[in-house]
């Protein structure tokens, strides 16, 4: 948690958030029918905060973003609920609006996006383009001053600007993707894996530095990543995402320490660096359901060890245990301290 980033912008719990995301179901439609892949989720992002998700691999966490963004594929369909940004709901935009609002007012790190720099142009140059976008006025000479203070924000030697990909290492293409990210002053940031194919130690640097600038230009950003020890690390609050539902959200400081949802639970039981070493971890066995057709009731179930009959039947709905601690759960009574539950 960091107090002075929260005070400094006013307050997450005052005011109104940068973002808010209410009731969204997102579908993407397929031969085989369709996908759920974001199912009634639900989450607001206050001014100068950093907000987490978290969960395993499929669980919809880069649906959510791309639908905040909007940058989805043709398959994919907005069901229901509202995005609102900075108070527009970017859900019902058309296209064209949103081309204006995308990276001058909300913009990613897409994953995997260090890979993804066109090899024949300097790296300097596919910023500019990026720039020139969204700033026609701006002159060559104004660009190229720009993303020299973005190289430095973000630990890069503003020489490199001249640079082709290939001379970067993985963790400066990264870290050129941030400045890439950031080079619009945008008023969310979305940061999905943005250090997963880096080294820890290298990750560890990252992360400082982009919470760090995150502190110092008081933006908002949604970390993402199935690390639960990363999103630790950088986040005031998380959310954990079972099967396109968010079914645990509060503060970092609050889950970490008590998770209250059996999944979360057991993701933190099979992070040794949670747990600590001396503690018998409790496995996560098996996989997360194929969102073509989810169990029904809840869809941990078949996975949980607190499994009753009402889970098999009705979803659990989404309780406030505290204040701003949300949990889906008809037995989080049930869940015990960590490391309780013996393997
Ligand atoms: N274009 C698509 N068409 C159909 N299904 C898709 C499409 N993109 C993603 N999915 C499905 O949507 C679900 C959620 O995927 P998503 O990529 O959002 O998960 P994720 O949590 O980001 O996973 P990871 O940790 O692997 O990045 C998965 O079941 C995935 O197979
Ligand atoms: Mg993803």
């Amino acid at each position: 948690m960091n107090e002075t980033a929260i005070e400094r912008n006013g307050g997450v719990q005052s005011g109104r958030p940068i973002l808010e995301v209410d009731g969204l179901v997102m579908h993407y439609r397929t031969k085989a029918g369709d996908v759920s892949a974001v199912e009634e989720v639900t989450f607001a992002l206050g001014r100068g905060e950093a907000l987490g998700l978290v969960g395993e691999s499929g669980c919809g966490k880069t649906s959510v973003a791309m639908t905040l963004i909007r940058l989805l594929p043709d398959n994919a369909i907005i069901k229901e609920g509202s995005v609102v940004l900075d108070g527009l709901n970017v859900a019902e935009l058309t296209d064209g609006e949103m081309r204006k609002h995308r990276w001058a007012d909300i913009s990613m790190v897409f994953q995997g996006a260090m890979n993804a720099w066109n090899p024949v142009y300097k790296v300097g140059d596919q910023i500019m383009e990026a720039l020139e976008q969204h700033f026609p006025d701006m002159s060559e000479a104004e660009g190229r001053v720009r993303i020299a203070e973005l190289f430095e924000l973000v630990g890069l030697s503003p020489a490199m600007m001249d640079r082709y990909p290939h001379e970067f290492s993985g963790g400066m293409r990264q870290r050129a993707v941030i400045a890439m990210a950031l080079s619009c002053n945008p008023k969310v940031i979305i940061a999905d894996e943005p250090t997963t194919a880096l080294d820890v130690i290298v990750q560890d640097q990252i992360l400082k530095e982009l919470r760090k600038i995150q502190e110092e230009l008081g933006m908002s950003i949604i970390y993402i990543s199935h690390d639960v020890a990363v999103i630790a690390e950088v986040s005031d609050r998380i959310g954990v995402m079972y099967a396109g539902r968010l079914v645990e959200l509060g503060a970092t400081d609050e889950v970490f320490p008590r998770p209250r949802h059996p999944y979360t639970y057991l993701l933190l039981s099979s992070t040794p660096s949670v747990v600590g070493p001396r503690r018998r971890l409790a496995p996560l066995e098996g996989e997360p359901p194929n969102l073509l057709a989810p169990p029904t009731g809840c869809r941990f179930q078949p996975r949980c060890p607190f499994a009753a009959e009402i889970c098999a039947s009705q979803d659990p709905p989404s309780q406030e245990l505290a204040p701003g601690h949300h949990v889906a759960c008809w037995h989080w009574e049930q869940v015990p301290e960590l490391g309780r539950l013996e393997a």
